[in-house]
């Protein structure tokens, strides 16, 4: 029985900001829950998406110790890193946050103090494994062994990546200090338990619920029911670890909270942070504490208890005492993992590549719909170079680029680019119409079950029938036989670009902005809604732009360039074409031109625009509003407080109604990956660049 909803929450698992982000984590959470989201927009839907650094945990301790660095240089450097590398993978998140902020410190405590006062956890002397060498108890992923369940030998003290087991660290099989590599002892130490065997009758109620009402996928129904068939146990949720979120417990400030516990708080913190950016401090409640919330988590199959089992425990240990209800998940779809050329990612192996290296050399769009067809919903599946060029070529360029231009190119050739008139129809145009009207229809069904690549290929199908239709009816013959006939192939065909344009943005959102560029539509005025694409919109006489090619092949240059990168023998960035140079100048010219160093003070996103930011920026006593197309590459937050380089001789000009007084600087890559320009060390604003 489906559930009517009011909203929809969703949350991609939050990254731990110990490394940079490879494909392999793009297939896994983040493209999935991307593309439900903004298909869900597209259906006007009102989502919240979500997702954040988690930045606590030996995870990131350890890169510490391996790095010869902080935890706080470590998050501090992945942090900003991992967030503009979603960005550059046009991520759509409304926040991305981070579990350091002490905002989520106050959640993790809440839930805490709550849980203790009410005496759901309990503490317990217990031993644990202590490396005499470090002087240290080795929690977590500091200790390493074979997994009691399925023999991997790299089994961490919390959890074995290989079988997906939640562990008891003093069940793994020959320990060892992951710092010294010496076999630990066993020490007593007070832990606080949070006794899940108490929730399990009422996990597993819940978990069959939502499955009758959502259909949740086999493989986490099958992670969940061994879970319960072994019998949940009490856990810790404690460490004793100086990394993390202080227990707020009197005599327990030395111990922190398991990363575990606080990372699925996470979720709730980061939506506070959006509704106080947004000035309605308690419009997170709206998502969060409304049963009318669909709420989805998007994650890797490697999260599934966490999500399933341990996060619904704690909700519903909270509920149990509130009349404000936290909403469950109504659906948890884990997808399996990506391998990249037949092998697993590693990062201590050095196998596989990262999303910002990556984007260096290709468009987003190229990878996402790659990722897309391919993703490991049901299995694992494999990332192959060849492979990516192959789709991209054959499939992204060949059916849907091919058929948007030969169509938008004929109507300029021969129609003065204006959409032409619906004649008589025949029976094939109506039957190119019926695909096009059900195509929207089944896609979102497949999407709404979260199955995303069978999605896309009833998408494809349509680009596929829309080429054929044109092939079929030969428009280049009845332009003189049969005139009438000719416009209203064209007219169905262009129809159907827009219709493409709607439903490939989930998935290809850049391509499809542009398709709609073409068809001369603004993205502000112009309705971009899912189930539009089931009609016939475009008005007769309506005037398209230029036709222009929007997906290049991927040449076998290009290929080998990556490949090279990968065997370490070229470094990135690839430096662009060079573009023709500008008419030489003098260094009078030059002169002419005002550059002077600057700061941002404020910043905020023009309404309404996609694109403009409105900035307040100030030099020497100097303060300016400045308004610049880089929405796209930055958030407000992220530019307050940055040093800058402007034009501050240049005449003003009005943007959206908006005066800007100057133009900051910024280089920009053919794929339109902007970064602004900045400078190598602390100099005052108000500095001339020369
Ligand atoms: O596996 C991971 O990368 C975890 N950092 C995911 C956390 S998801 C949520 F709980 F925050
Ligand atoms: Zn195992």
């Amino acid at each position: 029985m489906k559930q009517s909803f009011e909203r929809i929450l969703i949350t991609a698992a939050l990254p731990y900001a110990n490394g940079y982000l490879h494909l392999g984590h793009l297939a896994g959470a983040y493209l999935p829950a991307d593309i439900y989201a903004r298909y869900q927009r597209l259906k006007k839907r009102d989502v919240l998406f979500l997702c954040g650094s988690d930045e606590h945990g030996v995870a990131i301790t350890v890169s510490a110790e391996k790095e010869k660095s902080t935890p706080q240089a470590i998050i501090d450097r992945y942090h900003p890193a991992n967030k503009s590398a979603f960005e550059a993978f046009e991520m759509s998140f409304d926040n991305y946050s981070r579990t350091s902020i002490p905002l989520h410190h106050e959640t993790t405590k809440e839930f805490f103090r709550e849980f203790h006062s009410r005496e759901i956890v309990v503490a317990k002397k217990e031993l644990q494994l202590y490396c005499d060498k470090d002087k240290m108890f080795l929690a977590d992923r500091y200790v390493e062994g074979t997994c009691p369940k399925c023999k991997s030998t790299q089994a961490r003290g919390d959890q074995c990546e290989n079988c997906g087991t939640w562990l008891n660290q003093t069940d793994l099989i020959d320990p060892k200090c992951k710092l010294c590599g010496t076999t630990p002892v066993v020490r007593e130490t007070t832990h606080w338990y949070f006794p899940l065997g108490r929730y399990q009758d009422r996990l597993m109620a819940y978990i069959d619920e939502r499955n009758k009402r959502d259909g949740w996928k086999d493989n986490v129904l099958r992670y969940c029911e061994s879970w319960f068939k072994d019998g949940l146990q009490d856990r810790a949720v404690t460490r004793d670890l100086s990394w993390g979120v202080q227990v707020p417990v009197a005599g327990y400030e030395d111990k922190v909270i398991y990363v575990w516990f606080d990372a699925v708080l996470g979720y709730i913190s980061s939506a506070k942070e959006w509704a106080i950016a947004k000035n309605k401090p308690d419009a997170w409640k709206e998502f969060w504490q409304k049963e009318s919330t669909k709420y989805v988590a998007f994650i890797g199959k490697d999260n599934v208890v966490f999500h399933c089992i341990v996060f619904p425990a704690m909700l519903l240990a909270w509920n149990d005492a509130h009349t404000e209800h936290y909403v469950l998940p109504e659906n948890v779809p884990a997808n399996e993992f990506l391998n990249f050329e037949g092998q697993k990612f590693s990062k201590s192996r050095g196998w596989g590549i990262d999303v910002q290296d990556f984007l260096k050399y290709f468009p987003a769009d190229m990878l996402r719909y790659a990722l897309a067809v391919n993703l490991p919903e049901t299995r694992d599946s494999d990332f192959y170079l060849k492979d990516f060029q192959a789709r991209v070529n054959n499939e992204l360029a060949d059916i849907v680029g091919n058929f948007v231009n030969r169509t938008v190119a004929f109507i300029d050739k021969n129609f003065d680019g204006k959409v032409p008139l619906m004649g008589k129809r025949t029976a094939p145009d109506e039957e190119m119409i019926e695909i096009l009207k059900q195509t929207p229809v089944k896609t979102g069904e497949l999407f709404e079950q979260y199955r995303f690549r069978e999605g896309l290929m009833e998408v494809m199908n349509l680009a596929r029938s829309a080429n054929k239709y044109f092939n079929d009816h030969e428009p280049w013959k009845t332009l003189k036989s049969n005139p009438e006939r000719c416009a209203t192939t064209l007219h169905i065909a262009i129809q159907t670009v827009r219709s493409l344009s709607i439903l490939l943005e989930p998935v290809t959102p850049e391509f499809s902005a542009n398709i709609w560029k073409l068809l001369n539509l603004s993205s502000t005025t112009d309705e971009r809604e899912w189930d539009s694409a089931t009609q016939l919109v475009l008005r007769e006489g309506h005037q398209l732009q230029k036709p222009e090619i929007l997906i290049h092949k991927i040449d076998d240059k290009q290929i080998d360039e990556i490949v090279k990168f990968l065997e370490g023998g070229e470094q990135i960035p690839a430096s662009v074409p060079l573009a023709p140079l500008k008419p030489t100048i003098t260094i009078d010219d030059f002169k002419k031109i005002d550059l002077r160093v600057a700061r941002v003070i404020e910043a905020v996103k023009v309404p309404k625009s996609e694109k403009l930011i409105k900035l307040q920026i100030e030099f020497g006593n100097e303060r300016r509003q400045v308004v610049a197309g880089i929405a796209k590459h930055y958030t407000p937050e992220e530019l307050v407080g940055k040093t800058i380089v402007v034009v501050a001789n240049l005449q003003p000009a009005k943007l959206m109604g908006l005066e800007s007084q100057g133009m900051i600087l910024a280089a920009s890559d053919e794929s339109g990956h902007l970064t602004l320009v900045g400078l190598q060390s602390e100099i005052m604003t108000g500095s001339t660049v020369k």
